[in-house]
């Protein structure tokens, strides 16, 4: 393939700052990697560059939950993150914050610019107001009856028992999620992009070929409905920028996110002297493309680049949207140890056999994808252990042995090797259309070609007879060769296992051209094992380590996922401890929650008073069996609104969570309401 050395920009979807980087992620982070890392190997210029999504209520909420301020807390995760992504070998040129200087520059810029086009609009709204709290609350920060069903406890967008949506202001019986008070109406001034300024140039942009159809069918959809105007300031108290000439008002998260695309990009050029305006000016002739998930869709194909254009900047060249990850068949849960972070999957695997499963289930399409465990390791041993890595094995062992570890001078079938070339296109076309399932399968088929012809040959044959040992040395070179082609075709879906063949090989594995000439009378090093096979008892520690532990308050806490970050168990005085008021009670009573994958309803009796605790060993326990138990409860915890009911008190247990969770018990003579000391 002969073309012109193009320069791309690819971005991945920010993750919020307020939780742990998990598979789901993983799948468009892993995504996004095999395209930038296949554009370099076809010689272009091409960066990767993203950031944490750092703003909005949630992390505000998240790091008051954890004692920490709104800075340190992203500042951590932020840490976090990029360790998670080196360690998945993600090659990112730039991983930033939304909460930098640059992004707050860039982001007054843009609003200048909108502001000047006369895009932007003042007008009061009404919504609904946490008195207790003294803020707006976000339509999932409100809970309430659904007015289409009358599912109880549900959030202020949608009802998730039956699907409906609505504004919260339908909601009945609404409930601020942070303080569990009645929220009220309040009218505050709001700032609005008008969007439908940009109708005509949006739909223009989407007939570009920007989008995959079903995404251009989307918008059309949206088109028809008419485009409404954007909401993009928040009151105070909000952690993000402050709208320049008010006192109070911010920008709504979602306006900086995007534009932290481009501050990320912009820190990549100071660092490497690229110029900024070749790439975002509106006569840029470089590509940028903008990979997300599904359900971010209408922010990254109409908001944005209407603020792109109301600010004179160019738009993306295209934005490639995919399905979802399921595990097993479901969405991921936390209770069936399938919401696997991450770390805990790096805890226990090696990266590359996820890299491969995705790209081997991803297709262009907005389709879900299955992490299906018994089929990832059935898949991963079978073909990058059986198949790919198995033909440099099979003929190491002898050019090592036999042949001093030198490659012969020719190949026995260079047509086998010409037509293994010849796929070259067809593979790029696959991995250049994002078709990944397709440039595997025909990967596969090469390598099964390959280990054909090693039987074929049978060289553990031939090399006990003394007139076959050049040709044993030519079929194994001719396998090794054959190998490299595969191992660079694999290489952006396999980076770490690509980098010890590139040592073994002797040659660096990073340029698809360069395969038009084989290795030929050259010495190898020596051989190790490049990836071993998955054992399935890794797999079931993993979900184990998934499964959550014992942590009552987030059955009731802030809809986004909880924080990660390891408590850290300071040192506390005597005093401190006797602050906490543990006392013996009995379960005169216990329920199953029905709705909470967790949560078990016990009745207490604490010497005369009776009080009611959600406790999470739902999983452990059958509740019937503890009924006339005793154990230990936190007194004096305060009273916690709960999506179920409120919780007075905490009821204390040991062990790591799932089947493995143990309530403690006194010894017989324990009365109820006995302090313990
Ligand atoms: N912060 C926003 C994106 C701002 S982009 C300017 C956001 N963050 S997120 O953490 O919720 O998601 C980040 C990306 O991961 C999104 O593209 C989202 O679709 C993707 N995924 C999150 N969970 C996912 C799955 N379970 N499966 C596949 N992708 C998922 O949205
Ligand atoms: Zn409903």
């Amino acid at each position: 393939m002969t073309n012109k050395k193009k320069q791309i920009l690819v971005t991945s979807a920010l993750p919020y700052a307020n939780g742990a980087i998990h598979l789901g992620h993983m799948l468009e982070y892993i995504q996004t990697d095999i395209w930038a890392r296949f554009q370099r190997a076809q010689g272009h210029e091409c960066y990767f560059a993203w950031a944490d999504d750092a703003h909005g209520t949630p992390v505000m909420l998240s790091a008051r939950a954890k004692g920490l301020t709104p800075e340190e807390l992203i500042d951590l995760m932020n840490e976090e993150h990029k360790t998670d992504f080196r360690d998945f070998g993600i090659s990112f040129d730039n991983y930033s914050s939304t909460h930098s200087q640059y992004n707050r520059e860039q982001v007054e810029y843009i609003y200048q610019r909108l502001n000047q086009g006369g895009y932007i609009e003042r007008r009061n709204i009404k919504q609904l107001y946490d008195e207790e709290e003294g803020m707006f609350l976000p339509d999932r920060f409100i809970r309430g009856t659904c007015p289409k069903c009358s599912a109880e406890d549900q959030y202020g967008d949608s009802c998730e028992s039956c699907g409906s949506t609505y504004s919260p202001t339908d909601l009945l019986n609404p409930r601020s999620a942070v303080s569990g008070s009645k929220p009220v109406f309040r009218e505050s001034e709001h700032y609005f992009v008008r969007l439908c300024e940009f109708e005509q140039p949006l739909k223009e942009w989407v007939s570009s070929g920007a989008l995959q159809s079903e995404v251009a069918n989307k918008l059309q959809e949206w088109f028809i409905d008419g485009l409404r105007d954007w909401d993009i300031s928040r009151d105070a108290p909000y952690f993000g920028f402050r709208i320049p000439g008010t006192e109070d008002k911010y920008f709504y998260v979602w306006v900086d996110a995007p534009i932290g695309y481009i501050s990320s990009f912009r820190e990549l050029c100071e660092r490497k002297g690229l110029n900024f305006d070749d790439w975002w000016g509106l006569d840029s002739k470089a590509e940028v493309y903008h990979f997300i998930g599904k359900d971010i869709v209408y922010f990254h194909t109409l908001f944005w680049p209407a603020m792109l254009m109301g600010a004179g900047l160019r738009t993306p060249t295209a934005v490639y949207a995919h399905g979802f990850l399921m595990v097993d068949g479901a969405k991921m849960s936390k209770s069936r140890g399938t919401f696997i972070k991450a770390r805990t999957y790096l805890d226990h695997l090696n990266p590359d056999y996820l890299r491969y499963y995705f790209a081997a289930k991803l297709g262009p399409g907005t389709a879900d994808i299955d992490l299906n465990l018994e089929d990832f390791v059935q898949r991963v041993n079978s073909d990058v252990v059986g198949k790919v890595v198995n033909i440099a094995s099979r003929c190491a062992g002898f050019i090592q042995r036999k042949f001093d570890g030198k490659l012969s001078d020719i190949l026995p079938a260079p047509k086998l090797y010409n037509s293994f070339i010849a796929a070259r296109n067809d593979i790029a076309a696959d991995f250049e259309g994002r078709n990944y399932q397709s440039a595997i399968r025909r990967i596969m088929s090469l390598a099964d070609e390959a280990n054909r012809y090693i039987d074929d040959e049978k060289p553990w044959q031939q090399i006990k007879q003394e007139d076959q040992q050049e040709h044993v040395q030519r079929v194994c070179t001719q396998g090794i060769n054959l190998f490299r082609i595969l191992i660079t075709y694999l290489a952006p879906v396999l980076p770490f296992t690509a980098d010890k063949a590139a040592a073994f090989l002797g040659r660096d594995i990073n340029d698809w051209q360069v395969l038009d000439q084989p290795m030929l009378d050259v010495p190898l090093n020596a051989f190790q094992p490049l990836v071993t096979r998955i054992d399935p008892l890794k797999i079931q520690a993993m979900v184990d380590d998934s499964k959550e532990s014992l942590k009552p308050a987030e059955e009731g806490a802030a809809p986004d996922d909880a924080m990660d970050i390891e408590d850290l168990a300071d040192e506390i005085t005597i005093d401190d401890f006797l602050k906490v008021d543990l006392r013996i009670a009995r379960i005169t009573a216990a329920e199953a929650i029905a709705e909470a994958d967790k949560l078990l309803k016990l009745t207490l009796d604490i010497g005369g008073e009776s009080r009611t605790v959600f406790a999470g060993i739902k999983s452990a326990y059958d509740p019937a069996t503890l009924v006339g138990r005793y154990t230990v409860v936190v007194a004096n915890l305060k009273a916690r609104k709960m999506r179920f009911g409120t919780s007075e008190g905490m009821v204390l247990a040991a062990g790591p969570g799932g089947k493995d969770l143990f309530i403690l018990e006194p010894d017989p003579g324990a009365k109820p309401g006995m302090r313990v000391t």
